[in-house]
């Protein structure tokens, strides 16, 4: 007796011919792009700080490392990193843009707008293994004081052995903190903070400009979240290069 398949629903006929309305690249593009950046950017990171003592070079400080905090236990350093890493780790994280990331890139939960995925457990959102997320704003109160610490060092670079200081690695570092700025400050816990849990925002004006200036920063946080972590990359590479002794150290004032 021939068996006769049931047709498919309407839903899924739409779902095999709809397009991404966002973007006519490949779907497997940005998910590759993430797990390749995201991968070598995290292998990087975790050589820098378990393998390098501290991260000082002339002038120029490691964001890696700072602040450096230098303790000895029985003689032995611990490197500074270490004290240190797991600040910008539970922040990016945890953060709204990098938690698409990552469930597009390494879970493909989806890997793309309009794309199907296969049957997967129940959703439990964030009350199951992924309630860490929450921990999101308490992160962005430590990351505000580690970007002041990064202020700090992008300064004080301009001055060394008693003098102005001019060289390619302050104007890294001043770039850097920048664009973590940019970062840090686009945080929508940030901008919830500012703006939120209110009937009347603009019945503050401070609050009102506070939310509105983060808003600015806020659209394009995905760029500063991706600008933000090369760039700690470049100042961090151009640092442990000097170290090394690779490029010596020079200025120009
Ligand atoms: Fe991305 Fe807070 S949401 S840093």
């Amino acid at each position: 007796m021939a068996v006769t398949q049931p047709a498919a629903s309407p839903v899924e006929t739409r779902a095999a011919t709809v397009r991404n309305p966002y973007s006519v690249l490949p779907n497997w593009l940005y998910p590759t792009f993430v797990v390749v950046a995201l991968s070598l950017f995290a292998l990087y990171a975790a050589w820098v700080v378990l393998f390098f003592k501290d991260g000082r070079f002339g002038p120029y400080l490691s964001p890696f490392n700072s602040p450096e905090l230098r303790v000895t236990v029985a003689g032995f350093a611990i490197p500074t990193g270490i004290w240190i890493f797991w600040i910008p780790l539970v922040f990016r994280f945890t953060c709204y843009y990098y938690r698409k990331a990552i469930f597009r890139g390494y879970l493909w939960h989806p890997r793309s707008c309009a794309v199907t995925e296969p049957p997967r457990g129940k959703y439990e959102g964030e009350t199951g293994f992924f309630v860490f997320n929450n921990l999101h704003r308490f992160a962005f109160y430590v990351i505000v004081v580690q970007t002041g610490f990064l202020w700090y060092d992008a300064v004080t670079a301009f001055w060394y052995q008693g003098g102005f200081h001019l060289g390619l690695g302050s104007l890294l570092m001043l770039l850097n903190v920048i664009c973590i700025s940019a970062y840090v400050f686009g945080c929508h816990a940030f901008r919830h903070l500012a703006g939120g849990a209110r009937d009347c925002l603009s019945c503050s004006r401070a609050r009102y400009r506070l939310w509105r200036g983060i808003t600015v920063l806020n659209v394009r946080h995905e760029l500063w979240a991706w600008v933000s972590m090369f760039t700690v990359w470049g100042v961090d590479l151009y640092i442990r290069l000097g170290i090394v002794g690779v490029i010596p150290h020079a200025g120009w004032a």
